[in-house]
């Protein structure tokens, strides 16, 4: 069992868990992830992790609420436990000083990109951020953010705060200005990635995105994570999650998360969120 610690609402739908985990948070790297279960019922649902404690041997998890397994998930409290939780997974990120890396994170993808930024930091980049979220109540880590970056750009869609429009509208505005980029990491939703590619690619600017397909085992045995990158099949749990941007099949990604919508939508709409009494 792993008790939760500490809970706290991030934004509307984003929750932050600390959780007790401390053979995890003695071994985790950046870009790393855990697969959890909340009960012998539960769903294995893969999180990334955010941050860790070794000395008190904690980790902590970020997470949206999407759909029935992330909702009973916020329903739990500080003093709960989880049944199982299983990690590190993933290859971490690969860290080096590589120059002047942009660092960007959308929606929950902020809680992901943290890690990685944080990471580059102390191996000596230069670290601009730019996070995102639809409006400024969504917004999550900024002054986390802002401990890890040299430099953070907030951008909001509707304009609420900082730049008016999409991260992609941000990093076109630097690559236009002519700043050097060595590195770009692009972590959120599939359309934003996408997009953050195509706008580095002209360029030659390699560009990391870490994929969220559907897991199951998380051993590289189902196949359930399957991705096309560079025409080959690529496992995203034993070989990414992190992939080159550029190689990525994302319509692929885009229609294999919707495989099973009409299920998720059925499964959500029976159950009864037990906190809220519903
Ligand atoms: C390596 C990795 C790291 C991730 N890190 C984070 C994170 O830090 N924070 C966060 O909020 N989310 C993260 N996700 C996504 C998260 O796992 C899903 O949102 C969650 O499993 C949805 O479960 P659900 O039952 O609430 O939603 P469902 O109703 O089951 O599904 C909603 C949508 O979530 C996706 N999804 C469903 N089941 C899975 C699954 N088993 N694995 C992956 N995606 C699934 C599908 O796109 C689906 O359409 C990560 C995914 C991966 C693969
Ligand atoms: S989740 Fe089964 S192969 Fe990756």
């Amino acid at each position: 069992m792993n008790p939760i610690i500490e809970k706290q609402d991030l934004s509307e739908n984003v929750v932050r868990m600390v959780l007790a985990a401390p053979d995890i948070a003695r071994k985790r790297r950046a870009g790393q992830f855990v697969i959890l279960k909340m009960d012998e019922k539960g769903e294995r649902i893969p999180l990334t992790i955010v941050d860790s404690d070794e000395k008190v041997g904690t980790i902590t998890i970020i997470f949206q609420v999407v759909g029935k397994s992330t909702a009973a998930l916020a329903c739990l409290k500080a003093g709960d436990a989880l049944m199982d939780l299983q990690g590190p997974l993933g290859n971490p990120t690969e860290i080096e000083n590589f120059g002047h890396v942009v660092c960007i994170g959308g929606g929950v993808g902020v809680g992901v990109v943290y890690p990685l930024a944080a990471a580059l930091k102390k191996a000596g980049n230069n670290v601009t951020s730019i996070i995102g979220s639809r409006t400024k109540s969504l917004l999550i880590l900024e002054e986390e953010m802002k401990k890890v970056s040299d430099r953070l750009i907030v951008a909001t869609d509707d304009g609420s705060y900082g730049f008016h429009g999409f991260v992609s509208a941000v990093l076109q505005n630097l690559i236009d200005a002519k700043e050097k980029i060595d590195r770009v990491y692009a972590i959120g939703p599939v359309p934003m990635m996408r997009v953050l590619c195509n706008v580095t690619k002209p360029h030659g600017i390699p560009t990391v995105v870490s994929l969220n397909s559907i897991m199951v085992d998380a051993t590289g045995m189902c196949g359930a994570c399957r991705v096309s990158v560079g025409g080959k099949t690529k496992f995203t749990c034993v070989d990414g999650p992190e992939f080159d941007g550029h190689q990525v099949d994302f319509e692929l990604l885009a229609n294999r998360l919707r495989m099973y919508a009409s299920q998720e939508k059925q499964s959500m709409e029976a159950y009864r969120c037990q906190c809220h009494g519903k």
